[in-house]
């Protein structure tokens, strides 16, 4: 781990250029806007290492999988989020020598993402073989305001000597997905045009028909006036568009290339409308200018801020870091599109195929609940509701009942290939179950139940009950040969948290069956003929939620990670020698396998998700219990322990927690971010100040609150949005909670009732 962008409260700042850590500067320093993303990558050529990533929301690839050991059940493909035409390049000649920092030598080298503002700038000033001597500096940013639209402003400066400077602003399909499982080039093109004063081109993807059209435009400014090129060409290759624009400049003039770029796919727009709309918002963006236009998308940001802005005083570093984990998601997911979802690394690589996992439903959505509108988490339920048939299907293959969501998924279908994870980890299916409980609570939106919620909950409920086996020497119900959230076990019987949940589910679809059926008789009649729910089946549910097996373990008076935990050798994480972890770095799989070390919360997530059941001394002890033997080794980990630490009273240990996630990607804490960054875990950090230092929880339409001040901050406080109201909440000797906007409304601060009157400040 090192600390390499300085401290600032709204920048990143990368003052020297490493080249050796360019990948992790590239993922940090990524721009997104919900419809496309990029990571850092240099405008002009760069031969150095790096990973060029362009990505379009909701465009993949089914790569072929590939597997040592077929198992029948395995998917043919693996979606992966691709890597798409390039538009932010900008090729720069300097007296015909081609710029390329890892060729020069650099100075005053400056990149910096600005959060506040949504956009990243780059300076630097180099020396070429020909010893001339240039300044360079470059703004850009993916429009929020028209996440169709993107442009970056390219500035040079010639110190030394008067020459020619040539701007080759391009669009390039000629791009690969590193991942990419049998080296596959995944595109084809459809069509391109270039002139001098517009490109455009069009590639498809080799299987699925996605289609992306780019289109771009420039403007040139000498010393601030525009002017027109001296020459002007344009070069056309396979899969390539480029633009040449040649001037001669003098010594101290500065020449500014503004590139305006649109992108459009064929998920939004038919084939044969994608280049007149692409040509439309590129045209458009260059009318209204590169000041305008970041005006309008500053303005966006300025408003996710005021909704959803953490401010931490008296701790720069934490500052930096909340704000840097609500910057990326809001870029990631701006829940427009219901048939969009967050990967694990969103627009910032390859890894992890960009697809959904169990991450959305258990970690992001209630971040997105308490930050946006309640119809941003709606559309993130509805993607699942899409996905029903599918997830029969699924479930069907591997001879079920019911629905199996997929454990990874672009489209609802099943993309993982390790029997242990995609056959095994079913929990995922009772997170996508407790998102319908999550959000209802919280928004009070109980029309979703009758819409849409009950056919899920119904379909998962038949999974479980047909996923369970009966044990009559014993009178329980079990769940064999299953993998929980700790992914250092496989193939266990009776994870605890597998089979609350499971039961939970079914608990919670017959109460949600029941309130239509009395409140939407009509309704509830024609759900029922829809899905064939008949009586037989929830009497059967019934007796399963009553029968269901959970282990305990009686000497230490906690919930059993699972039936054979107790058999492993007990060691406490402490006690492992030095160079151990992480574990999954040093150990063979099998030896992790047969340890006791838990990857990620597993028992605790259940008391997290059920906290309500549980009383303090029961949690105290699991805690205490199960905590030593984690090793945190997901970064999904930390924040549900350190929320539990909170409610705990372990308010060091809570902040301990929390810190191993609040900068993982800023300080590279894993020496993993150069292929990424992990979106999914940075709502975590989020929920562990909100949920676990602020105490939010939602009982029975109700906020409750219960804020402590940890010892390194002087004060911090957290904007939620709650049934279309803003509330906002500080902590420091005292607390303020004021309601911002929205009808007066009561809260609970430690369990006691307040009123709030829009405006005015409650101070206690
Ligand atoms: C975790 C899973 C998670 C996945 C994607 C894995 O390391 O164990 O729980 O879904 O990463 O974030």
């Amino acid at each position: 781990m090192k600390q390499y962008f300085n401290e600032n409260e709204w920048l990143i700042i990368e003052n020297a250029f490493d080249p050796d850590y360019n990948r992790v500067s590239e993922s940090v320093m990524s721009l997104g806007n919900g419809h496309m993303g990029i990571r850092g990558n240099f405008e002009e050529k760069y031969s150095g290492d790096s990973l060029q990533g362009t990505y379009y929301a909701g465009i993949y690839y089914p790569d072929k999988t590939k597997v040592g050991w077929w198992k029948n059940g395995y998917p043919n493909f693996f979606a992966k989020v691709l890597n798409g035409i390039n538009f932010i390049g900008i090729r720069v000649h300097i007296n015909d020598l081609e710029l390329d920092i890892a060729k020069c030598s650099v100075s005053d080298f400056k990149r910096v993402l600005n959060m506040q503002h949504g956009y990243l700038e780059r300076s630097f000033i180099v020396e070429d073989k020909n010893n001339n001597i240039t300044k360079v500096s470059c703004k850009r940013f993916l429009s929020m305001y028209d996440s169709k639209v993107a442009a970056i402003k390219y500035s040079v400066t010639p110190i030394n000597y008067n020459g020619k400077i040539t701007f080759s602003p391009y669009l390039d399909g000629k791009v690969v997905n590193e991942d990419s499982n049998y080296d596959e080039y995944f595109w084809n093109e459809i069509d391109k045009v270039a002139t001098d004063n517009l490109c455009y081109l069009t590639m498809q993807t080799k299987k699925m028909d996605f289609r992306v059209t780019c289109a771009m435009k420039h403007e040139l400014l000498k010393n601030g006036i525009n002017i027109d090129a001296d020459k002007n060409s344009i070069i056309i290759e396979d899969n390539y568009v480029a633009n040449k624009v040649e001037n001669i400049i003098s010594m101290g003039e500065e020449i500014i290339l503004i590139k305006y770029i649109s992108a459009v796919t064929n998920r939004d727009f038919n084939n044969n409308e994608l280049v007149t709309k692409a040509k439309e918002a590129v045209n458009k963006a260059k009318e209204i200018g590169f000041n305008r236009l970041i005006s309008k998308h500053i303005e966006v940001w300025e408003q996710k801020w005021q909704e959803n802005d953490i401010i931490i005083k008296g701790d720069e570093k934490a500052q930096q870091g909340i704000r840097f984990n609500i910057f990326h998601l809001n870029q990631t997911y701006t829940g427009k599109d219901p048939r969009l979802n967050i990967g694990p690394k969103g627009f910032t690589g390859e890894k992890y195929g960009g697809s959904t996992y169990w991450d959305t439903e258990a970690y992001c959505l209630p971040f997105y609940l308490s930050t946006a509108p309640s119809e941003l988490a709606k559309n993130l339920l509805i993607y699942r509701y899409n996905h029903l048939e599918k997830a029969k299907e699924n479930a069907k293959k591997l001879g079920l009942k019911g629905a199996l969501y997929p454990m990874v998924t672009m489209n609802g279908e099943e993309c993982h290939n390790e029997w242990e994870i995609t056959f095994e980890e079913i929990h995922r299916n009772g997170a996508i179950a407790y998102a319908i409980y999550n959000y209802v609570n919280y928004t009070g939106d109980k029309d979703y139940l009758k819409d849409y919620g009950i056919e899920v909950l119904v379909e998962i409920s038949r999974f479980w009950a047909d996923r369970v086996n009966y044990n009559k020497l014993k009178d329980k119900y079990m769940i064999l040969g299953v993998t929980g959230p700790n992914e250092y076990e496989n193939n266990v019987n009776n994870n605890w948290y597998t089979n609350t949940i499971a039961a939970w589910t079914l608990d919670y679809a017959i109460k949600v069956i029941d309130y239509i059926n009395e409140n939407y008789k009509d309704i509830y009649n024609m759900i029922s003929n829809k899905i064939g729910l008949n009586k037989k089946e929830i009497t059967k549910w019934k007796e399963i939620i009553d029968k269901m097996y959970y282990p305990y373990i009686k000497e230490e008076g906690v919930f059993g990670q699972q039936d054979g935990y107790m058999d492993k050798e007990q060691i406490l994480v402490k006690d492992l020698p030095e160079g151990n972890l992480p574990i999954n770095k040093n150990w063979s799989w099998d030896r992790i396998l047969r340890s006791c070390f838990i990857k990620q919360a597993d028992v605790m997530q259940g008391i997290y998700m059920f906290n309500e059941r549980y009383d303090i001394n029961t949690i105290k002890r699991n805690f205490d219990f199960y905590e030593p033997r984690t090793v945190h080794e997901s970064s999904l980990s930390p924040c549900i322990y350190s929320i539990i630490a909170c409610q705990l009273g372990y308010k060091e240990k809570a902040y301990d927690l929390y810190l191993r996630t609040a900068r993982l990607d800023l300080d590279n804490y894993n020496c993993d971010t150069d292929d990424g960054l992990h979106i999914t875990s940075m709502a975590g950090t989020w929920m562990s100040i909100v949920h676990g230092f602020g105490g939010l929880e939602v009982k029975n339409n109700e906020l409750f609150l219960a804020p402590f001040l940890p010892k390194a901050w002087k004060e911090y406080s957290f904007r939620v949005m709650f049934r279309s109201r803003i509330i906002n909440v500080c902590v420091n000797d005292y607390i303020k909670i004021t309601l911002v906007k929205g009808k007066d409304i009561s809260v609970y601060l430690y369990n006691q009732k307040y009123y709030l009157v829009e405006n005015n400040v409650l101070e206690i």
